[in-house]
């Protein structure tokens, strides 16, 4: 045995992936007042990188300033940190610092891309081995996102989309992603979703022919299947996205997608350099966008140090 002094770990940074919803399904308003969902999820590459650090209290900070993200006990990257410290009993606590390529309420998750992230990056600086169940289940009571952001991928998504079952998905596609300047409250249009929708489903149907079309790698299937259920709800509180839709229906008739409750909209290309024609067409119109390539990978460790 060598008699070599073993450093501790000083630092670990996790990277978590944007989500968009192929398919959002919505149903009626559940008695806690969340909504059951049949979505299908996909991780595309837009990535907050979530760096911890050992520290005698909690704080998160940012490496660049931005508007919209608390940096106190709100944050969720810290409520993830308390809740896997409480999970096993101990009391530590670390600094956060969160690198966001994520829009901020843009309807992408990246609120819950962090809380994922400071889950995995926690349980490797202080090597608690979490079993993956257990991640699973505080994410989920993180938000109903938080299990997907780990998992990364293609998968559905169910409950209140915290339970996540991976499925097959053979596409490799680009989606061009269109920015908006203000954000969308989520629990806003959910809220308004129930007014539009008084029949919404006790429970919404799983979307089988999207499944397949995923399954057997048919991007244009896929294309003409997409669907979000919140996209009525959203178009009333942010009358401007219509433009904006009508605009990338001219460039992609099938394709066209609103991320989550919104307000990114998305347009899905095969063709990287069609997509690169695109982006550089809705530039010159004035329009904030960018690509990303989709599925990606879930959380993951990318510097151990
Ligand atoms: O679970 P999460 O914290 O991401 O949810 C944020 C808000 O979005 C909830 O407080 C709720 O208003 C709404 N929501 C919902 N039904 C879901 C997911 C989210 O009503 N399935």
């Amino acid at each position: 045995m060598s008699e070599a002094r073993v450093e501790p770990t000083q630092r670990v940074t996790v990277r978590a992936p944007a989500k968009i919803n192929l398919h959002l399904g919505v149903g009626a308003r559940r008695p806690d007042g969340m909504h059951p969902l049949a979505t299908i999820y996909q991780a595309v590459g837009l990535y907050d990188d979530v760096t911890v650090t050992d520290a005698p209290a909690w704080s998160v900070g940012l490496t660049a300033p931005i508007d919209g993200v608390p940096l106190d006990e709100e944050n969720i990257a810290i409520r993830a940190g308390r809740a896997l410290v409480a999970h096993h009993g101990l009391d530590l606590a670390a600094r956060i610092t969160i690198a966001k390529g994520i829009p901020v309420m843009g309807g992408m998750a990246g609120g819950s891309a962090d809380a994922a992230a400071t889950l995995l990056a926690l349980d490797r600086l202080w090597d608690l081995q979490t079993s993956d169940e257990d991640l699973l289940r505080i994410a989920g009571e993180l938000g109903s996102d938080v299990p997907f952001a780990l998992v990364g991928g293609t998968a559905l998504g169910t409950g209140r989309g915290e339970v996540v079952t991976p499925i097959a998905d053979n596409t490799s596609v680009w989606w061009v992603v269109v920015l908006s300047d203000e954000g969308l409250s989520t629990p806003a249009v959910y809220q308004h979703f129930d007014q539009v929708t008084p029949d919404a489903a006790a429970e919404p149907p799983v979307p089988q022919a999207l499944v397949a079309a995923l399954a057997d790698g048919y991007t244009d299937e896929v294309g003409a299947l997409l669907a979000n259920d919140l996209w009525p709800a959203a178009r009333d509180l942010r009358p401007d996205l219509v433009d904006v839709e009508d605009q990338l229906r001219l460039l992609a008739p099938d394709g066209v997608l609103l991320s989550g409750s919104g307000p990114t909209l998305l347009m899905l290309h095969e063709d990287v350099e069609e997509a690169r024609v695109a982006v550089a067409d809705l530039r010159e119109r004035g329009f904030r966008c960018t690509i990303a390539p989709g599925p990606v990978a879930g959380a993951h460790v990318v510097t151990y140090a």
